[in-house]
């Protein structure tokens, strides 16, 4: 019989191309694998869900599959989300902590995010993450954590990441009809960047852009803080679709080619080797030189790695990659695609593969699975940060107490 149990964790990365589910199970604060579900999804366009009744059938299945392999039944799940309409912004704002000098707490501390976070956003958006990058505490920039410190004045530059609050709804409504309650939403980026990305290199500086299907979703890290997040309209469907015009073939024939034989980088490949299409229904079987494959991907991988570097100019972050690029989602896994990253954005690039969980299937140790892995990592780091702040705070309600007895 299947159990039910309070120390498991599920996520959903409700994908263009995939849909995925991942459960997994957390015992003295370690998490462990205990089953995942992957099907094609249905009624997606463009990233956003366009048809509700073939997503909730594609949620249902993967989590099914997921709970299949963990023998358990799961009510709640945590969701990624992606797509066209994610939107980052930076803002600043502050509190002044009075004329006489006094330790900073906690409570400041969100007084100062709340005022920086207080601008007017359009009707439909939805702030998904309030995310720190400095405190200022009067003249002395450069602060994580002001809390005990003391001074007069605390500032704080914020980067907020917001969403379409009816793409957000859709995601949510889909669980819903699917039978799971929606508790916590997780940008693809930050949780592809949580599987993947060291301390050392946020530190130093880096771009993790997550191809999809339909999108690419970007964030840098610039000394430990995130610096920008950003969308890029192309994904790994625009290549697919490249070639379908290009030879005249099916879109999952153009896919099977793209996977098979498919370069980002022309001279790559052999000018000698040819391949056979099937090409449309009805037209008798091609063969084509495999040189064509790279001449029609290779200009769409500029183009992507062209808009990413002017979005990172604009976001004046292009000189803070110091430890490179990383690119995860399944895209990513175009032969050559890493050599374009290099050459257009003159620092070294590496696909991102997730950390392991214990005792995870290979399977999900591939970039595709970045997000998924990522949104599972990022949500129980963030519970226990929360777990601590609590600690703290009950205990030192409990020294103010036992100091008035
Ligand atoms: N071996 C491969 N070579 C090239 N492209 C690949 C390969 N494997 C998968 N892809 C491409 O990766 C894309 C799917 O990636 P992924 O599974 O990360 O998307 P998704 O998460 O479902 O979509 P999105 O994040 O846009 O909502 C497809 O366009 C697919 O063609
Ligand atoms: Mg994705």
């Amino acid at each position: 019989m299947s159990q039910k149990a309070d120390n498991l964790i599920a996520v959903l990365d409700a994908g263009s191309a995939k849909t995925r589910f991942l459960i997994a199970e957390l015992n003295d604060g370690a998490l462990r694998y205990r089953g995942h579900g992957i099907v094609d999804s249905a009624g997606t366009r463009k990233g956003v869900i366009a048809e509700l009744a073939p997503a909730v059938q594609s949620i249902n299945q993967a989590a099914t599959q997921a709970e299949d392999r963990a023998d358990a039944t799961i009510e709640q799940c945590i969701i990624s989300i992606g797509g066209p309409h994610i939107r980052g912004l930076n803002s600043r704002g502050g509190i002044s902590l009075g004329t006489r000098l006094r330790e900073i707490t906690r409570e400041d501390v969100r007084a100062a995010v709340d005022r920086a976070r207080s601008i007017s956003l359009p009707p439909d958006r939805e702030i998904i993450h309030l995310l720190p990058q400095q405190f200022v505490l009067d003249e002395q920039a450069g602060i994580h954590d002001p809390v005990g410190m003391v001074g007069n004045r605390l500032e704080v530059n914020l980067h907020i990441a917001t969403c379409s609050a009816s793409a957000q709804q859709s995601i949510v409504t889909c669980a819903n009809k699917a039978g799971l309650e929606v508790t916590e939403t997780v940008l693809e980026s930050i949780a592809a960047a949580e599987a993947t990305i060291s301390a050392d290199e946020r530190e130093l500086g880096v771009c993790l852009i997550d191809i999809g299907a339909s999108t690419s979703e970007l964030i840098v890290f610039f000394e430990g803080s995130v610096a920008h997040t950003s969308v890029i309209p192309i994904g790994g469907d625009h290549f697919s679709n490249d070639l379908a015009v290009g030879l005249h073939v099916t879109p999952p024939e153009a896919e099977w080619i793209k996977c098979q034989y498919g370069n980002a980088v022309v001279t790559s490949v052999s000018q000698l080797t040819e391949i056979e299409l099937q090409g449309m229904p009805g037209f008798e079987p091609r063969v084509v030189r495999q040189r064509l494959i790279g001449e029609i991907l290779e200009p769409r991988a500029r183009e992507l790695f062209h808009m990413l570097r002017d979005n990172l100019r604009q976001g004046g972050v292009l000189e803070a990659l110091g430890a490179g690029c990383v690119l995860t989602g399944g895209g990513a896994r175009l032969a050559g695609l890493l050599d374009v990253a290099e050459s257009q954005l003159r620092v070294p690039a590496r696909i991102g593969s997730p950390v392991p969980l214990s005792r995870m299937p290979q399977e999900l140790a591939q970039p595709e699975c970045a997000t998924l892995i990522g949104t599972l990592l990022y949500t129980h780091r963030t519970s226990v940060m929360r777990a601590a702040e609590d600690h703290s705070l009950r205990a030192k309600l409990r020294a103010i107490f036992a100091g008035s007895l």
